[in-house]
């Protein structure tokens, strides 16, 4: 098929990319993403759990098969993630008796919870950033710590019961202290349009560079739908966060055909009226986009074509055609109206 790459497209705006699994570095999709994309990221394989199952053991092979392809193929990694509350394995929060830490209620035994714990993160952190660093650029550092609705603001994750805000911290004066200087630290979640989540996320990043934390920029995932949020209440909240010095990515862009608390399902035929609203609205973001470059340093798709993506399975199983290639890796009509917006 002969259409414009994306990332050609793009060249004088911002990186392009695309979050793969390890299978998606060979066979048609590979070609797809060689000619789309000059940015990738792991789908998964690179998350807490799948690099550290037990302690002490690392398992990089499907790690190193992505960095692998990257490289080969001239591509950018971001990496994902050195911190999260899920996809992260049981052993970090268990004590030296073999308790949940979260359970203890003794002081002083809390106290020494905590520093095992955050010593675990700091191993976890400094073990990844040394292996990769020369490899990779930007990083996600932590991830989705903000919960709008509790009393802070923040996720009360293990993490979080088990250490404050420390761990955060900890993971990003760890990834500094072994990546150097010139590796990009990012703070990443989903939502950060919505002004109330927003602003915790920003009273947080304003507490931590206070206190001389390395945060380089926000990663906004930007897992929205057909129906909302507004462009405008995403591009707020990138001017906000570069008022306060920080860059801003788009770390895991998709649309979803559904709210997310709908449950609804189009099953094979998904009318097309939809397929031209999420074009539109592609149009728009990405019109939006081009006229904020410079608050805004690259753009990455959580995949590339609706034959594999998370909204099949999550918030239930159903269809969705959340990408800008449709199953058979064939050009919707968003990808025309990102690449040829006339
Ligand atoms: C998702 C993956 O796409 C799925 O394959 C996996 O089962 C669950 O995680 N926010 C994130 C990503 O930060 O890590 C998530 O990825 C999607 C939501």
């Amino acid at each position: 098929e002969d259409i414009p790459s994306l990332a050609e497209t793009y060249i004088d705006y911002f990186p392009i990319g695309a979050a793969i699994e390890p299978f998606q570095t060979t066979g048609l999709i590979s070609d797809l993403l060689k000619k789309h994309v000059n940015w990738l990221v792991a789908e998964n394989v690179m998350k807490p759990d799948a690099l550290q199952p037990s302690e002490g053991n690392f398992t990089w092979e499907n790690a190193d098969r992505i960095v692998e392809f990257a490289k080969a193929n001239d591509m950018e990694l971001r990496f994902h993630t050195l911190v999260w509350h899920s996809q992260v394995s049981d052993w970090f929060f268990i004590d030296l008796d073999g308790k949940p830490m979260i359970d203890e209620t003794d002081p002083e035994k809390r106290e020494a919870n905590k520093q095992l714990l955050l010593e675990r993160l700091d191993n976890h952190v400094r073990t990844i950033v040394e292996r990769y660093k020369d490899d990779i650029i930007s990083w996600d550092v932590v991830n989705e710590v903000i919960e709008p609705g509790t009393p802070d603001g923040m996720r009360e994750s293990e993490w979080y019961q088990i250490t404050g805000t420390d761990f955060i911290e900890t993971a990003f004066r760890a990834a500094r202290e072994a990546g150097g200087p010139d590796i990009k630290l990012y703070i990443n979640d989903y939502g950060t349009d919505n002004p109330v989540k927003r602003d915790r996320l920003y009273e947080l990043v304003k507490k931590m560079l206070d206190k001389g934390v390395p945060i380089d920029g926000v990663g906004h995932q930007t897992h929205i739908d057909i129906h909302g949020p507004s462009v405008s209440s995403i591009i707020e909240s990138m001017k906000l966060f570069s008022e306060l010095g920080l860059d801003n990515l788009v770390t895991e862009l998709d649309m979803s055909l559904y709210s997310w608390n709908d449950r609804s399902d189009f099953g094979d035929d998904i009318p097309e009226e939809v397929l031209m609203k999420q074009a539109e609205r592609y149009q728009e973001l990405f019109e939006a986009f081009r006229e904020h470059k410079d608050i805004l340093s690259g753009v990455v798709f959580w995949g590339i074509a609706d034959s594999h993506t998370w909204l099949h399975s999550f918030p239930v199983n159903r269809t969705n055609a959340p990408l800008l290639f449709d199953h058979q890796l064939h050009a919707k009509p968003a990808f025309w109206a990102v690449v040829d917006p006339s």
